[in-house]
C-alpha cells in the first residue's frame, strides 16, 4: 500500500520540473542549519499558483527563513512584481539574499530585517499588498492577520501556514503556543468580519498539516 511520502513523491515528480536553483537555495539553507521546515515543494508551486491566480503583483511574506517559499512567490509576480519578506533571524536573511540573488530575482524581493510585529507597522500607507503568506512564528498569528487585513484591500488573498499541525489543532485543551497560534488564527478567521476564510489539511513530505486561505472582505480599519 503506498504511503502519503510516495504520493507526495509521485506529485512532486510529474508536476514540478526539475530545478537546480531551488535545489541549490534548499542545500544552502540546511547547510547554513535552519531547521527544514520551509514548504514542502508541492505546496510551494500551489502558492505561486495562487498568487497567479490572484494576479498578484504585491505580495508580503511574513518568515523568509532561506527564502525558498520566497523565489516561488518572487517568480508568480514576475519581473514587474514585488515581494517584500519580512525576517527576524539576520543570518536567515543573510543566505535567502544570497539564495534569491542566485535565482536571479533579488531586484523584485525585499527583505525586512526584524519580527512582523515590529516591521509590520512600517509598512502602514503603503501601497496595498495583492497576497500575503504567513509562515513565522506561531504565536504571533492574530497580530499577522491583523496586519495582513490593514496593508491589503478587499480582495487580498491571505494564506496561512501550519494551522493543522499533526492535527493538534482540533485539541481545545492543547498548551502548545504554536497549537494554540494555529487555533487562533483559525479561530480569528471564523469570527473577524474582515475575513472569508477556509482551511485545508495537508499530508506531503513534512507530514500531516495545513493551510488556510482567506480573503479580506471589507477595508482595513485605519
Ligand atoms: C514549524 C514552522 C513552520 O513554518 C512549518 O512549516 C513547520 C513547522 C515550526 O515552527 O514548528
Ligand atoms: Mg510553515
Amino acid at each position: 500500500m503506498p504511503t502519503h511520502d510516495d504520493v507526495d513523491a509521485f506529485l512532486t515528480e510529474t508536476l514540478l520540473t526539475a530545478d537546480p536553483t531551488l535545489d541549490a537555495a534548499l542545500r544552502a539553507q540546511h547547510e547554513a542549519g535552519m531547521p527544514a521546515i520551509e514548504v514542502a515543494p508541492v505546496n510551494a508551486k500551489f502558492l505561486h499558483l495562487l498568487t497567479r491566480v490572484a494576479g498578484a503583483r504585491r505580495v508580503l511574506e511574513i518568515g523568509t527563513l532561506g527564502g525558498y517559499s520566497t523565489i516561488w512567490l518572487a517568480r508568480a509576480v514576475g519581473a514587474e512584481g514585488r515581494v517584500v519578506t519580512i525576517e527576524a533571524e539576520p543570518a536567515n536573511a543573510a543566505v535567502a539574499q544570497a539564495n534569491l540573488e542566485r535565482a536571479g530575482v533579488a531586484d523584485r524581493v525585499e527583505i525586512l530585517l526584524g519580527r512582523g510585529t515590529e516591521v509590520l507597522p512600517t509598512l502602514d500607507g503603503g501601497e496595498p499588498f495583492d497576497l500575503v503568506f504567513i509562515d513565522a512564528d506561531k504565536e504571533s498569528n492574530t497580530v499577522y492577520l491583523d496586519w495582513a487585513a490593514r496593508l491589503g484591500r478587499p480582495g487580498t488573498v491571505i494564506v496561512l501556514d501550519n494551522v493543522v499541525r499533526g492535527g493538534e489543532v482540533a485539541d481545545a485543551g492543547t498548551a502548545d503556543s504554536k497549537v494554540l497560534g494555529a487555533r487562533r488564527g483559525i479561530e480569528m478567521l471564523g469570527t473577524d468580519p474582515r475575513f472569508d476564510a477556509t482551511a485545508l489539511q495537508t499530508l506531503d513530505r513534512k507530514g500531516w498539516d495545513g493551510i488556510a486561505l482567506a480573503i479580506v472582505v471589507t477595508p482595513a480599519a485605519s
